[in-house]
């Protein structure tokens, strides 16, 4: 059990190196076993997701080595082609090894992923996808089988642009005989970062980014890959948003501003200075913050549901009242009772959260219920009076590098305790 000691009132100020993306690790990390070769994946931040990614990995037979935030993994061996519950329920990122496994070995069975509980987190767009292309997919109380030594492609159509299931599709795509299309495909940059690692092994891919992504398979993949992993940009949201909440002035290094704008343009209605010189922005808050005029989460480029939390946790404390409308997942304001609990005037109503600031938050014992809801808070706790302890922290571990050392650089008063 992981807890977060914050003490409450100190103002941010130094600069901070953002990590490598978690949720472009996990995809590539799944995919770099397509090869059958040595992938070297540069940028891949220290967190618990991607230990168990790696875990997955040498269950099936890869030699994973970890070297900082350089992950090297040699494919060559391939023992097997399932994948248990007790390392499939830790996260929702192993269901990304389906359409890797499916290409590498025509076959696959994974029990039901894990992951926050965000709500209902299906898989019955990932496997319309693979069926789409002539992959034989079934799903039994969760567990999914998959079997097609030779399948030549096709036309997929996503109802809703998922990530995962844009994921599966491309890597499973990557080994067809023929050409896939990918209509409706979502538009995340971690999807272009996995196309730009797949591009590496030989795969033709274009149109990541875009709504059509289309994938041209090749029997035989180039053996080795060296790839750097994009910045994380739902973590340089969390500490714009941390330093906007607790005040001051803070730099985040390694940041693609691109990826990031919706959130950026939130903070500037709330009264913050956010300016950028080449892959750093500089936030400074100072007094007061104002009410932004509202979000709406949704699919890339929208604003990302991941960020949500945070912002919300920075909205508690501002001048008016605020409404966030949550359209990506049913059961994303986890964080909403616990920021209460410190002070927080919420009211939640559907995918409808009205938040009316208040002049303080008084800090108190909380518990962090998924990834980002821990995040936000621990971004409320930095302007809460006195003491707040957050039970629950392993969630933060499993998508943050160092979440409680990198607010210390900032000058935070907060302790990580294991
Ligand atoms: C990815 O989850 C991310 N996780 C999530 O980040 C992120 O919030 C989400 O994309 C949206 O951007 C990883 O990349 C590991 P989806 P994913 O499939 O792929 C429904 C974090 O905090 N759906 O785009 O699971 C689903 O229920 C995590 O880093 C189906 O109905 O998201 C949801 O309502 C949280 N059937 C919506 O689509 C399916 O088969 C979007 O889900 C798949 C999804």
């Amino acid at each position: 059990m992981s807890k977060l000691v914050v003490k409450g009132g100190a103002t941010l100020s130094g600069s901070v190196r953002v990590q490598g993306a978690k949720n472009s690790a996990l995809p590539i990390l799944a995919a770099s076993i397509i090869s059958g070769g040595e992938s070297v994946i540069h940028n891949c931040p220290d967190i618990s997701d991607v230990d168990d990614a790696l875990e997955i990995l040498r269950y099936l037979g890869c030699r994973a080595r970890r070297d900082k935030t350089k992950v090297t993994v040699d494919s060559s061996e391939l023992a097997r082609t399932d994948i248990p519950e007790e390392l499939m329920c830790r996260m929702r990122g192993s269901v990304l090894f389906l359409g890797a496994l499916v290409a590498r070995a025509g076959e696959a069975k994974i029990s039901a992923p894990g992951g926050c509980r965000l709500g209902p987190r299906p898989v019955d767009l990932h496997l319309r996808a693979l069926r789409a292309i002539g992959i034989d997919a079934s799903e039994n109380e969760g567990s999914v089988r998959c079997r097609c030594a030779e399948y030549n492609g096709g036309l997929v159509f996503l109802p809703i642009p998922s990530v995962g299931a844009t994921e599966n599709a491309m890597a499973a795509a990557s080994r067809a005989r023929g050409t896939t299309v990918i209509v409706n495909a979502a538009r995340e940059p971690e999807i272009c970062d996995l196309a730009c690692y797949l591009s590496k092994l030989g795969v033709r891919v274009f149109g990541a980014g875009s709504s059509t992504v289309t994938i041209e398979g090749r029997k035989t993949l180039n053996k080795a890959a060296e790839h750097r992993l994009i910045p994380d940009r739902i973590a340089a949201a969390t500490y714009l948003c941390c330093a906007a909440a607790a005040g001051g002035k803070a730099e985040l290094r390694n940041v693609c501003v691109l990826d990031i704008c919706p959130v950026i343009r939130a903070l500037r209605e709330m009264g913050c200075e956010i300016s950028r010189r080449r892959d750093s922005l500089t936030i400074v808050s100072k007094g007061k913050l104002r009410a932004h005029g509202g979000i709406v989460t949704g699919p890339y480029p929208a604003f990302p549901t991941d960020a949500q939390p945070p912002l919300m946790a920075a909205s508690v404390l501002a001048e008016g009242s605020s409404v966030f409308t949550e359209t990506v997942f049913e059961k994303r304001y986890r964080h909403v009772p616990e920021l209460i609990k410190l002070g927080a005037d919420i009211e939640v109503e559907g995918k409808r959260a009205l938040v009316r600031g208040v002049n303080s938050l008084r800090g108190c014992e909380l518990k962090a219920e998924d990834l980002r809801g821990g995040a936000a808070l621990a971004t409320a706790a930095l302007r809460a009076e006195g003491e707040t302890v957050i039970s629950g922290f392993e969630y933060v571990k499993r998508g943050y590098e160092g979440f409680g050392r990198t607010l210390s650089e900032l000058g935070a008063q907060v302790v990580e305790i294991d």
